[in-house]
């Protein structure tokens, strides 16, 4: 797996400029999008340098099981972060229905929708547990799309997104739908995530640290920014 470097200001202009270059016009795309703090400002700058996404299909990766319109659901968020600050909206946009009974049904619809096609790019963020969208430690490579019980430092991760109530479960994209994507980028800055990505890069390969699985896939990429690669 790649490691690019870029230093703190630099990094959210570098991964806009890569983004647009990714989906240029006229070509259909099927990326899915994490939420979440780090790709805030990569977002941003994607929309700031241009950035369309007339041709994509847009996946989300991962939602908490919270009332539609809490603040702190990732629908929510990757309005706010890329999908209202682009010119028009998406090709197709797909999300996950958490009122629909039963959300195992729910699940397999999405993972249908995903396969009919497959992923061109997955973007992911880090959690600092070494979770990928909401595959929490012990998610083997194979696991599908499917309802999870979320680690309380994810727990506290909605809350710091706004959420209204803590959610206790949410629903994530599969280990293997992810690494089935054509490519990856694993976006991780500042220097609490250090640590962590140390363990991804040079630790063991195991459901421990999910996102160390990316280490296997042939076009998966980290991209940090200064602070996140020193290690501590
Ligand atoms: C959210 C998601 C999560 C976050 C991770 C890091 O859609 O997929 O895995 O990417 O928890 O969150 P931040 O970026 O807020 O540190």
């Amino acid at each position: 797996m790649k490691l690019e470097t870029f230093g703190r200001n630099e990094w959210a202009p570098a991964v806009g400029a890569r983004l647009v270059a990714f989906l240029p016009d006229g070509r259909h795309r099927r990326v899915c999008f994490a939420t979440g703090s780090t790709p805030e400002p990569a977002y941003a700058a994607f929309a700031a340098g241009g950035g369309a996404l007339d041709d994509t299909e847009v996946f989300l990766l991962d939602e908490f099981l919270l009332p539609r319109g809490d603040p702190g659901r990732c629908d929510e968020m990757l309005a706010r972060s890329l999908l209202e600050l682009c010119p028009s909206p998406p090709l197709a946009l797909h999300t996950f229905d958490v009122s629909a009974e039963p959300l195992d049904d729910e699940c397999r619809r999405y993972e249908r929708e995903l396969d009919a096609g497959g992923l061109d790019l997955a973007i992911l963020g880090l959690g600092a547990n070494g979770h990928i969208g909401m595959n929490e430690p012990g998610s083997a490579a194979d696991t599908p799309t499917r309802v999870v019980d979320l680690h309380p430092t994810t727990q506290q991760n909605a809350a710091r997104y706004g959420a209204t109530s803590p959610p206790s479960r949410g629903i994530t994209i599969g280990m293997r739908a992810v690494l089935a994507a054509a490519e990856i980028w694993l976006l991780v800055t500042g220097e609490h995530k250090a640590a962590i990505l140390n363990q991804v890069l040079t630790g063991p390969i195991g459901p421990d640290v999910p996102a160390s699985f990316l280490r296997d896939h042939p076009n998966a990429i980290v991209i940090a920014d200064e602070p996140a690669t020193i290690p501590r």
